[in-house]
């Protein structure tokens, strides 16, 4: 305190006095938080750098229309650094496009000359700190460690994969989850392939062409990828004077991409500043909002930390926590708009509707939010845990913020309240499964969290204070973010948005 609030009136020197001391009063107890839960002990991880070679190559693969088979979609086209690693969108639109290089609001898939509703049927995570899951990548954690080491991204045992059965080791994964993973989008027919490239065929065929096709040998040929350095950019990344035949294969353009995901760690948020010992780092309604994240539903808490756990904020298990279903679904229920997440893979049905819990980092730019990108905002998400009725009742009457009609991906649609008509009943379905575990004592999400309109803003401030300021920040991403001159082919997807802004 400085000397002159000596000076003034003793009423307001006893109320500065007093919150002064609530502020203290808050801090310690978060301070007795981190401690007892262990916050801010995070696992040693040996994570690449963007300016090692191989996460350079890694860079100028994911842009590239050329893993496209129609050469009309990259990685990028559904996680660029700019738009939080994902695409802005509810549900992602890859192939067959209105622009193939517009991303964001405004990417629209079509069907023939006409404009029809995105065919991927999920929200596009981030790929931002993808190094620091252990146990599985995918909503519904298709790909998976089968021997789990924290702090090892998947590389100390075998892993699951698409290519295998449940639970049976995929021979080819690769090093890690992330290696793994990057076998599986141009597979993809929605994604990337598009649906004449090798259409019929393995995904292994799939792989292979494509790798040829980089390599400019075999029956990669006739795909006339034209003027490129992808021979010289992989003999520096990978070492030696190896022929194209030899050193162009899936397993090391997978190894790659890999790693440059693995090199954007974005960890440094104001929370963690806060943990580190700087108390100025959040603001006074994110220090209460930590304090009912991490404290329990019967001690006055929101109970999130039962799931949303560790640095990623997630303990990376499957629940139902029945977000509202839109999209065109992953095949199940009566008529396929429905997706039933992780039982797709287990068939056990306790696992039907539950999905892997989401990491929060970064949160801020991540959304829409849920698996089908149902979620406008933070606020309706912790809305939802606070009563899960009436969020599902708001989604489907367009009220509240919430419904297909406030979504920025289709709320300009005329008919956006009918684009998808089984929303309800498989949003419903999932409502009663929720329910059926809490009647059962089986579900982490409380029932009745009576959350004020204050502790709801409290909780957001505390979810955006997780958010690194770099990502925020086009300069600080340039890195991730290759130069037109950096082209290594004629396909680099050098993307804009909307208005005809570079990204
Ligand atoms: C058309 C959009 C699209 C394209 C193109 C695309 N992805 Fe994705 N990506 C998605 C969607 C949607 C998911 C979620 C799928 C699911 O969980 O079933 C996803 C999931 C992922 C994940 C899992 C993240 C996590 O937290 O589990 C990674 C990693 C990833 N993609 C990397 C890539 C790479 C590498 C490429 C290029 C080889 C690529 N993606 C191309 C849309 C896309
Ligand atoms: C029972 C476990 C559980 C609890 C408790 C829980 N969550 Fe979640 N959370 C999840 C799961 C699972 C998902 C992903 C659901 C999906 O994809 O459909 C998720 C998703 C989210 C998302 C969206 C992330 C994204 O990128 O889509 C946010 C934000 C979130 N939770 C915040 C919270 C907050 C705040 C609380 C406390 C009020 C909380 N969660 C409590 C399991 C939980």
């Amino acid at each position: 305190m400085n000397n002159k609030i000596i000076s003034l009136p003793l009423a307001l020197v006893s109320i500065m006095g007093l919150s002064a001391c609530d502020d203290t009063k808050l801090d310690k107890e978060l301070s007795n938080i981190i401690e007892d839960q262990n916050l801010n002990d995070h696992p040693q991880r040996d994570l690449p750098s963007i300016n090692d070679d191989i996460a350079q190559l890694g860079k100028k693969l994911f842009f590239t229309k050329a893993l496209g088979g129609d050469f009309d979609s990259a990685c990028v086209t559904c996680h660029h650094p700019v738009l939080g690693g994902g695409d802005d969108l509810s549900l992602s639109v890859g192939v067959s496009s209105n622009d193939e290089d517009l991303l964001g609001l405004g990417r629209i898939h079509m069907d023939g000359a006409t404009e029809s509703l995105p065919s991927v049927p999920r929200n596009a995570p981030t790929v931002f700190n993808l190094g620091l899951w252990d146990n599985s990548l995918f909503h519904d954690s298709r790909v998976e460690s089968l021997n789990v080491v924290e702090g090892t991204n998947g590389a100390s045992g075998d892993i699951r994969s698409p290519d295998s059965t449940f639970s049976t080791a995929d021979n080819n994964a690769g090093r890690n989850l992330a290696a793994a993973q990057a076998r599986f989008p141009v597979t993809s027919a929605d994604e990337m392939r598009g649906f004449t490239f090798e259409a019929g065929n393995s995904n292994q065929d799939v792989r292979d062409h494509l790798a040829a096709r980089i390599g400019n040998y075999g029956e990669g040929i006739a795909d006339g990828i034209g003027a490129n350095t992808w021979l010289t950019e992989f003999q520096t990344a990978f070492g030696g004077a190896t022929a194209a035949e030899d050193l162009i294969t899936y397993d090391r353009i997978a190894h790659a991409l890999a790693e440059y995901e693995r090199s954007m760690v974005f960890t440094d948020h104001p929370w963690q500043r806060y943990m580190d010992g700087d108390e100025d780092a959040i603001s006074e309604t994110a220090k209460k909002g930590a304090k009912l994240f991490f404290t329990t539903p019967e001690n006055g808490g929101a109970g999130c930390v039962a799931c949303h756990t560790g640095q990623l904020f997630t303990d990376e298990k499957h629940h139902t926590v029945a977000y509202p279903q839109i999209g065109i679904g992953k095949g199940d229920g009566t008529d396929g708009s429905d997706d039933f997440g992780r039982f797709r893979e287990t068939g056990d049905a306790d696992d039907k509707y539950a999905f892997r819990t989401a990491s929060l980092l970064n949160i801020k730019v991540t959304g829409p939010y849920s698996h089908s990108g149902s979620m406008p905002t933070l606020e309706s998400v912790v809305r939802h845990y606070v009563n899960q009725t009436k969020s599902t009742n708001d989604f489907v009457a367009n009220q509240n913020g919430m419904g297909v009609c406030n979504l920025p991906q289709f709320e300009d649609m005329t008919n956006c309240a009918t684009l998808y008509p089984n929303a309800e009943d498989n949003s419903r379905a999932a409502l009663a499964k929720l329910k059926a575990e809490q009647t059962a004592g089986d579900s982490l999400v409380p029932e009745n969290l009576a959350l004020s309109d204050s502790e709801v803003d409290q909780l957001v401030a505390f979810l955006e204070a997780l958010t690194d300021p770099c990502v925020e920040d086009r300069e600080c991403l340039a890195p991730w973010i290759p130069t037109a001159s950096q082209s290594v082919d004629n396909h680099q997807l050098n993307p804009e948005d909307a208005e005809g802004n570079a990204l």
